[in-house]
């Protein structure tokens, strides 16, 4: 590790701000997403983003930025008061549906910027330039839902406040799904507990016998401004996209202020409600862990369960 990295700076400024890229055309999730952004799929009683918002502003970064593109007005006025509802709502003296659609919009200072042309995830973050300035920055992807109690965006927050450059979150996948991931090789760091390693290089979706390890870039991340510089720089990689994946590389390999990556390698709860069965399991387990349908769902899939 660089010097600079490994050197606690009291004068570094801690991450604020929270980005979330969310123009992506969600063919994965084909046809439910012809005529519905992705991020608006419900997962028990919310859509997907308002898990990730949540999740941002539990971390503390009140001010997100949504990258958002064409098709994705949902999520602007799903973000927004609703006062129409709210007098339907209230002439009926039903206050507690009044707070669930007002919990959305209370979440914190939700802004927007589109892409105007789908250039890559790499192309999506360079987007947030201006918002984001000169100073660190968390990427969250909304595909990615992580257990709200796990506190990984925090611990990653916190690793970066005290290590400088970048942080990202990797977790353990299995050897035949490393393909469909960023794929990074790492070494322990001195001094620091051993699920905060350094990333020595990362890969975008490589073939299977090309990977470096198993430790796939799940989607958080909190990153250095320098990465804006880098990702200019960046040539269109894997599937012709700007890759961010590619940028991190660059910070990895490169030394100076901003530069060098470091990994939080994540064992808790994660789904990827952008794939059909990772969002039927989230639906599932945030279904059975949800304050009032939790024990009757529990209890007829027992039932549904036994008779498989
Ligand atoms: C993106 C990133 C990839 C990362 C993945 C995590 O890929 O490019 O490096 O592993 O998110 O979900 P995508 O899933 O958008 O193809």
């Amino acid at each position: 590790m660089t010097e600079q990295s490994t050197a606690a700076s009291p004068t570094r400024p801690r991450t604020r701000k929270a980005v979330i890229p969310a123009a992506g055309l969600g063919t994965r999730f084909l046809p439910a997403t012809k005529a519905m952004p992705k991020e608006m799929l419900p997962v028990v009683d919310r859509p997907a983003i308002e898990y990730v918002v949540a999740e941002a502003v539990s971390a503390g970064l009140g001010d997100v930025l949504m990258i958002t593109g064409r098709n994705k007005r949902a999520l602007e006025d799903h973000f927004d008061r609703h006062p129409a509802l709210e007098q339907v709502l209230e002439a009926k003296g039903d206050t507690k549906r009044i707070d669930l659609i007002r919990a959305s919009d209370l979440v914190g200072d939700i802004h927007y910027v589109r892409q105007g042309e789908a250039l890559g995830l790499g192309h999506a973050v360079g987007c947030a330039r201006r918002h984001v300035g000169d100073e660190p920055f968390a990427v969250l992807l909304g595909d990615d839902l992580i257990g709200e109690d796990e506190g990984l965006l925090a611990r990653m927050i916190d690793v970066q406040h005290r290590l400088g450059g970048s942080v990202i979150a990797l977790m353990e996948v299995p050897e035949d799904a490393v393909s469909a991931y960023g794929v990074a090789a790492v070494a322990p760091v001195d001094g620091e507990d051993d699920d905060v390693v350094a990333v020595t290089s990362l890969v975008e979706k490589p073939a299977r016998g090309d990977a470096p390890s198993n430790l796939a870039i799940i989607g958080r991340y909190v990153l250095a401004p320098q990465v804006f510089e880098v990702l200019e720089r960046t040539a269109p990689g894997r599937g012709g996209e700007i890759q961010l994946t590619d940028a991190l590389q660059t910070l990895a390999a490169g030394e100076g202020e901003g530069f060098g990556v470091h990994a939080v390698v994540f064992r808790g709860r994660r789904y990827d409600t952008g794939d059909k069965l990772g969002y039927l399991q989230a639906v599932v387990e945030l279904g059975v862990r949800h304050p009032e349908l939790g024990g009757d769902l529990r209890e007829w899939l027992k039932g549904f369960a036994a008779g498989l």
